[in-house]
């Protein structure tokens, strides 16, 4: 189905409008620098200057551009029928959202209605491997307990829906409503072999079904890498603003719309940050600065090209003129110092502009291989964001899980109050169950008649999970130099050559304490150091559940001043380990 203004006079009347008023934004866009260099990538350049960047397009022609291949795509990916494992259910999360069957990517069509928030996911119902690609849809009242929906957007022959955005169009900017109370409206890329084009289609009842616009695409550049918009009302200029990506030219472009139908260039952000092969899924959003005030962040997903490999979302803290982005530095920043959280979306419509992403909690390197067989993909908690000063003054993003307490249920009692060096506590952990840890720690001075070592030159503090097959998962602090390690190698339930399994992060350098909140739920492990300003993602598989939590000081005693252990709830009705 199909849709248009509901009055055609309204509709020429706003094309006209647009078109006139567009045009007057437009000659600003184009007279910023950055667009009048993009317009012409192939034009000569004067001698010295610098080729725009651009990436070889893909050799797979018969799928979407981009850089993870979707055997899904391929004649007879499908045809198999999809088996369902021992190891679907004990690695299935319990309170990570997950899809029933197929295979899931990123988050998508982030918004608040009003009354529910809705997920939409990019979803292969047919196959666990990417293509074919979906809107998959679950919807909640409190971003933790899902309900599964119908599919929202399928692929058509026009081509998959790839990564989009939801909004809600309540004045009826676009006219494609017909009562005055609007609607819900998403902005998507269909994708197919020779292009990626910008669609929109509209919801009549909030967000369950959608009907594509007659007049589809609604932004077309005549590209096979032009993808992932997300779209914005921006308020001081009382216009939508678009973010899109370039893919293969590692630009960000930003467009204006007053009708959400008629776009019109404003400016190109980069190529800027991290070097890679596609960028992906750029999102903008106005974030709170603790203490006061608020920076504009613009994410950008860059696959692969990750320092810790593959995908990885940068982000970069600036102003936004409702134009241009503008950074603040040329300093980027990284989402996670794991390398499990991808194609960070954010949610609109927010009450009181809550700063909130979810992540797809996935890697692009070994998504598509992982141990389990009729569904695969899973999404991060949701994370409310802040932006805070770290020790050297600069603004960087500070994530925690949104609403968590919520889902604690019996405590597992875990008195620790000191550990001398050399020595450990240890709790058993009921198996299967999704846990939070709460820890607090200061590792003493270091004794001055100690010799230096290989345990570190102040003390190190380790946390594991582990069990009695050998298997350890660990987290640990080293005081001397403020550096918080993950290693995950030490689980035997799935090997691939990109599945590194170490990760390290700095937190505060001459600081022996830290602070940390573990969430871990079967296949996921997500870490929260320092409030958040560090942190780390990442899949984990043992063979055995882990039963066991050890804390441990190596080098110099701690002093442990909380440590706290929750069971938590299970959000959803899936066949899982409990
Ligand atoms: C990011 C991405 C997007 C694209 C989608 C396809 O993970 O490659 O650029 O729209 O996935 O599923």
């Amino acid at each position: 189905m199909t849709n248009t203004p509901s009055d055609p006079t309204r509709r020429r009347a706003l094309s006209s409008f647009v078109a006139s008023s567009l045009a007057a934004i437009g000659t600003v866009g184009l007279s910023s620098k950055a667009s009048a260099d993009v317009s012409s990538p192939t034009s000569t350049n004067a001698p010295g200057k610098p080729t725009p960047a651009q990436a070889p397009d893909s050799l797979r022609k018969d799928e979407p551009n981009a850089s993870h291949p979707s055997p899904a795509d391929q004649p007879g990916a499908t045809v198999r029928p999809i088996v369902k494992t021992g190891s679907d259910v004990f690695y299935r999360p319990t309170v990570h959202f997950s899809p029933t069957t197929g295979f899931m990517n990123d988050p998508n069509g982030l918004v608040f209605d009003g009354e529910r928030y809705h997920l939409y996911y990019q979803y292969d119902p047919f196959a666990p491997y990417a293509g074919h690609v979906h809107w998959g849809h679950a919807s909640s009242t409190d971003m933790l307990h899902w309900k599964d929906q119908p599919i929202a957007i399928p692929e058509t022959e026009a081509g998959e829906a790839f990564t989009g955005c939801a909004v809600m169009d309540r004045a009826n900017a676009s006219g494609l409503f017909e009562n005055s109370k609007g609607g819900m409206v998403a902005l998507y890329t269909r994708a197919s072999p020779d292009r990626q084009a910008q669609y929109l289609a509209t919801s009549h009842d909030n967000g369950q079904s959608f009907t594509e616009y007659t007049h589809n695409p609604v932004l077309d550049i005549g590209s096979n890498s032009f993808r992932d918009p997300q779209v914005i009302f921006h308020k001081p200029t009382n216009q939508w603003v678009m973010v899109v990506a370039k893919s293969r030219l590692h630009q960000i472009a930003f467009y204006a719309s007053i009708d959400l139908i008629h776009w019109v260039h404003l400016s190109d952000f980069g190529p800027s940050g991290l070097f890679g092969v596609d960028y992906e899924c750029p999102n903008l959003i106005e974030v709170p600065v603790e203490g006061g005030g608020s920076r504009w962040v613009l994410f950008v997903s860059v696959n692969p090209g990750g320092p810790t490999g593959g995908s990885i979302t940068q982000y970069f803290v600036g102003q936004f003129d409702g134009t241009r982005f503008i950074p603040d530095d040329t300093v980027i920043g990284l989402t996670d110092f794991a390398k499990d959280a991808y194609a960070l979306q954010v949610y609109g419509n927010m009450p009181k502009a809550e700063a909130v992403s979810i992540a797809w909690l996935g890697n692009w390197q070994y998504c598509q291989e992982l141990p389990t067989q009729s569904w695969r993909g899973c999404m991060t908690l949701p994370r409310t964001m802040t932006l805070r000063r770290d020790f050297a003054g600069w603004l960087r993003l500070a994530q925690t899980p949104r609403g968590l307490e919520t889902l604690r249920d019996t405590a597992i009692a875990f008195e620790v109050k000191r550990i001398a060096a050399g020595s450990s506590a240890q709790v058993a952990l009921p198996p299967g169950k999704a846990l939070e840890l709460l820890l607090f720690v200061t590792v003493d001075e270091r004794p001055r008649d100690l010799p230096l070592g290989d345990k570190g030159r102040t003390g190190r503090f380790v946390i594991t999970f582990g069990n009695d097959q050998g298997e350890t998962l660990t987290i640990g602090f080293d005081a001397f130099s403020g550096q918080l390690w993950l290693d995950r190698d030490e689980l035997k339930g799935f090997a691939q050559p990109f599945f590194t399994g170490q990760f390290s992060t700095v937190l505060n350098p001459d600081d022996r304490h830290f602070e940390i909140r573990v969430v871990l739920d079967a296949c996921t492990l997500e870490i929260f150091a320092n409030g958040g300003l560090s942190v780390g993602t990442a899949l984990i598989f043992p063979v055995s559940p882990l039963d066991f939590l050890r804390l441990e000081a190596n080098g110099a005693g701690a002093t442990v001043e909380r440590v706290e252990l929750f069971q938590l709830r299970k959000v959803m009705e899936r066949e899982t380990a409990v």
